[in-house]
């Protein structure tokens, strides 16, 4: 068994990269099935998720071509399966994003219902609801939700809630259908704009990405592009907590300073200071965490991606906060783990007490899900002892090098196999 051994460290001090977005990549990955020509795609992040997506592609025909350690070329000239099996999606939700794709190009797909996973039941009404008013007839079936369409149809669609998922699996869908499609209350996350440019650059019309309503003309035929990735706004947040907890100053680069505002916000709220550069950010702790309060929302609104890192953040705070987690109904499995290391947390439904203290002891944890792992590969930084993380293939999903990136600026941290 693999796990990740961490001691306490001290200041975190000197500069970071960050990787390509995960949650950008994957629909991308996704929607270079809408052509039959190639896709060039940089910044690609090395990521187990990455891994599994290309996987899938495969099975459904694509041929798939590493050009160097950050590029990837996609070729999906013919579709030759268009189902996703459930061992596919069973390991990765975001599996699911290729049935838009697979609508678009082949009218058809059978794809694997994801089901519930770690941090709530996430279901896939508002996908299918969406596709319905494309024109596409849904069944499910043993598991399987079997799509199919005599051809998609621009219709207006309005999403209940802003699904990040669902208005990603709606613009592929619509960018080839016959007229328009409006998606009303649609998700205004980056990760949509960067998927919306990826589209636009193969010769798609889609407009108004990154606000509550998005446009999507259907267009005859896309054509093979070249796209570089935005930078994983996760990833940087989480190290720019790493900065305030640990008492240092990180220059962060490859950062889109926008992306982070509600990051930002918060961390000078705790008391650091932020400077923001055209594409990189530099984070200096004061030596002081002041507490604050946190609700989770959509973009732009405070991320449910860094609510396990500012709960940790806060354990370390003088004073109370209270955390609100509004998108996931059980996304808070981390508290347990920092209950192990000595915080004093509550939790009441979707509700975090979360009473500061001036330290944390060094324990055995378990990495719950993605950024609860990467929560606790910081908490280990800053407490006493030594901690050791188990189920590290979670963190493995979202975050590239992160053992080898923190030793560069100074921590104490490595792998261990068992
Ligand atoms: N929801 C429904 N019905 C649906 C779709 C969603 O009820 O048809 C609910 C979900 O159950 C959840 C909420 O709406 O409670 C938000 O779900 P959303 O569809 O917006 O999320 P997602 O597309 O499944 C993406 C990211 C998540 C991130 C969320 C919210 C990817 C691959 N995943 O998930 O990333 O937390 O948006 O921002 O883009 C992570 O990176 O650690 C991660 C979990």
């Amino acid at each position: 068994m693999e796990t990740i051994i961490v001691k306490k460290s001290g200041a975190l001090n000197g500069h970071l990269k960050v990787n390509g977005s995960k949650n950008s990549i994957l629909p991308i990955l996704a929607a270079s099935l809408l052509t039959k020509d190639k896709c060039i795609l940089h910044e690609i992040p090395k990521l187990e998720d990455v891994n599994v997506m290309c996987n899938l592609l495969s099975k459904l025909g694509a041929k798939i071509n590493r050009l160097d350690d950050n590029s990837l070329e996609i070729h999906a000239e013919n579709i030759t399966n268009y189902e996703a099996p459930y061992d596919l999606i069973s390991k990765m939700r975001a599996s699911f994003l290729v049935m838009g794709s697979l609508l678009s190009r082949v009218n058809k797909a059978r794809v694997s219902m994801p089901g519930g996973c770690a941090i709530g039941t996430r279901p896939i009404d508002l996908h299918l609801k969406g596709f319905k008013n494309l024109n596409i007839n849904i069944n499910s079936n043993r598991g399987y939700i079997q799509a199919e369409t005599e051809g998609i149809t621009g219709n207006h669609v309005y999403l209940d809630f802003p699904s990040v998922g669902a208005t990603e699996n709606l613009m592929m869908a619509a960018c080839r259908a016959k007229g328009k499609t409006v998606i009303e209350n649609c998700a205004e996350e980056p990760e949509i704009v960067d998927l919306a440019n990826f589209i636009n650059s193969m010769g798609a019309k889609i407009e108004g990405a990154g606000t509550k309503t998005i446009t999507v003309t259907g267009v005859e035929e896309l054509h093979g592009t070249e796209y570089t990735i935005i930078p994983d706004r996760i990833e940087a947040g989480t190290y720019m907590v790493a900065a305030v907890l640990t008492g240092g100053e990180l220059h962060i680069d490859n950062v889109i300073p926008a992306h982070v505002q509600p990051v930002i916000a918060k961390l000078r709220e705790v008391g650091a200071e932020i400077i923001e550069n055209d594409s990189s950010v530099v984070v200096r702790s004061k030596g002081i965490i002041n507490s604050t309060d946190i609700k989770t929302l959509p973009y732009p609104g405070f991320p449910t991606d860094m609510q396990a890192q500012f709960m940790l953040l806060l354990s370390l705070a003088n004073g109370t906060s209270i955390i609100n987690e509004t998108i996931f109904e059980n996304r808070f499995m981390h508290a347990n783990e920092f209950l192990r290391m000595g915080a004093n947390i509550k939790i009441e439904g979707n509700t975090a007490v979360v009473n500061g203290l001036n330290g944390l002891t060094g324990a055995k944890v378990r990495a719950t899900d993605l950024r609860a792992g990467a929560a606790l590969v910081l908490a280990g930084l800053v407490a006493e002892g030594e901690t050791e993380i188990s189920e590290v293939h979670h963190i493995k999903r979202g975050y590239a090098d992160i053992v080898e990136k923190l030793q560069t600026v100074g921590a104490d941290i490595s792998y261990s196999m068992q």
